[in-house]
């Protein structure tokens, strides 16, 4: 008996540190996948990397998406059920120094694919959304009813833009969408095949912790132990990206199943916990028995102080759950920088 198909996706940004994740969850689930990546910020050994885990043939279209022209070809060729749009700039450092970039980028693709969307038979749609759509939060944990306030940078002002040119064209067009509001995602694919491929010197924790771990880096710095938290340092929820993998299939599934209450709905993805900087490098150092050299320094301008998620709204509505804690986050982050390093890549 052949397997039954439940419906193609675009996958745009595919190659990328999640969209790869949630490429090999939503096969597992049943899915046919095709990608458009411009490799901006990612490899093509990627690809092979997401056939070698799925043992299915992927396509795959070498796209720039704030090219109107090509990304209408691509959806001449093939019929897709539903996008989900990962592609997207994400530095929040850069965005800084580079704003227009990061508008033109992210904003412009997000308006060209709904453009697609429109002229298609495609049911929905799926945004990458961030935590940094709230600002910096005057309650926690942050619902989603939570208020957007200031935007701390370029990068979280381009997804609080996107999220209303989505709402609008859901509500207008009769496409019902959903943004994921993913806090921070860390760890890797089980497999050590895929994991997060920073360019440069990362900017961010995890991969700042392995990267100093596996030697690449000296020494980790601890921005501020100051701060009014358990230990000083800054909190966040810190979410392995196989479960945020898992929230996009629960997501795709709710818009097939045609389930959605309104056009537009939105999600915190989180597992609700907060940990600190400490805790983390405490969780890394013991799981993988391995010590993390690491000096505090001053605070990093514009961290906030502690962030993390109510995630009643998606447990019940998207009959979802974050099941691996930090020691596994933490376990798979150092399995995929190891294996990394013994590929060469
Ligand atoms: P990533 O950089 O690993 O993946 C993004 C992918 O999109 C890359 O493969 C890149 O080459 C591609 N891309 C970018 N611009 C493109 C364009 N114009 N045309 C075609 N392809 C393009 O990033 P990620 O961590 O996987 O993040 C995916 C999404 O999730 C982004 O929208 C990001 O803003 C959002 N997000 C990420 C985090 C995080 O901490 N990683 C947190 C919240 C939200
Ligand atoms: C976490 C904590 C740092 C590096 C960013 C984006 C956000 C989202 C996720 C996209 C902070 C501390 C870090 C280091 C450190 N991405 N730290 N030494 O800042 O919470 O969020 O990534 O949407 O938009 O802003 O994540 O991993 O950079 O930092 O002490 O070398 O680790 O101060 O407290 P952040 P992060």
């Amino acid at each position: 008996m052949g397997k039954i198909v439940k419906g193609r996706i675009l996958v745009t940004g595919g190659l990328g540190y999640i969209g790869s994740h949630t490429c090999v969850e939503l096969i597992r689930s049943g899915y046919e996948v095709s990608i458009i990546d411009n490799l901006v910020n990612s490899e093509r050994f990627i690809l092979d990397r997401i056939e070698k885990i799925t043992g299915e043939k992927i396509d795959f279209y070498e796209i720039d998406i704030t090219d109107l022209t090509q990304t209408m070809i691509c959806f001449n060729d093939k019929k897709f059920d539903l996008v989900i749009h990962f592609a997207a700039l994400k530095s929040v450092n850069e965005s800084i120094k580079f704003p227009d970039r990061y508008f033109k980028n992210n904003v412009g693709s997000v308006e060209n694919i709904l453009k697609c969307i429109k002229s298609e038979d495609v049911k929905g749609f799926v945004f990458s959304s961030s935590c940094t759509v709230y600002g910096q939060p005057d309650i926690l944990p942050v619902t989603e009813s939570s208020p957007f306030k200031k935007a701390e940078s370029p990068y979280a002002e381009t997804k609080q833009i996107c999220e209303k040119i989505i709402k609008e064209f859901a509500i207008i067009n009769k496409k019902p969408s959903i943004s994921l509001r993913y806090f921070n995602p860390v760890g890797a694919h089980d497999s050590g095949l895929i994991g997060e491929l920073p360019r440069g010197v990362p900017d961010n924790l995890v991969p700042f912790i392995t990267q100093t771990a596996i030697g690449k880096r000296e020494k980790l710095k601890v921005f501020g132990d100051d701060y009014s938290t358990k230990d000083g340092t800054p909190v966040r929820d810190y979410i392995h990206v196989v479960d945020l993998a898992e929230a996009h299939v629960s997501a795709v599934d709710r818009l097939m199943n045609e389930e959605t209450n309104e056009s537009y709905e939105f999600f915190n993805i989180g597992t609700g916990k907060g940990y600190s900087v400490l805790e983390v490098i405490k969780s890394f150092e013991r799981v993988n028995k391995v010590q993390l050299p690491y000096d505090i320094v001053g605070r990093r301008q514009g961290d906030i102080e502690s962030i993390y998620s109510d995630n009643k709204f998606s447990k019940q509505t998207l009959n979802w759950r974050a099941s691996r804690d930090l020691d596994q986050m933490m376990k798979s982050a150092w399995i995929w920088e190891k294996k990394l390093k013994e590929s060469g890549s």
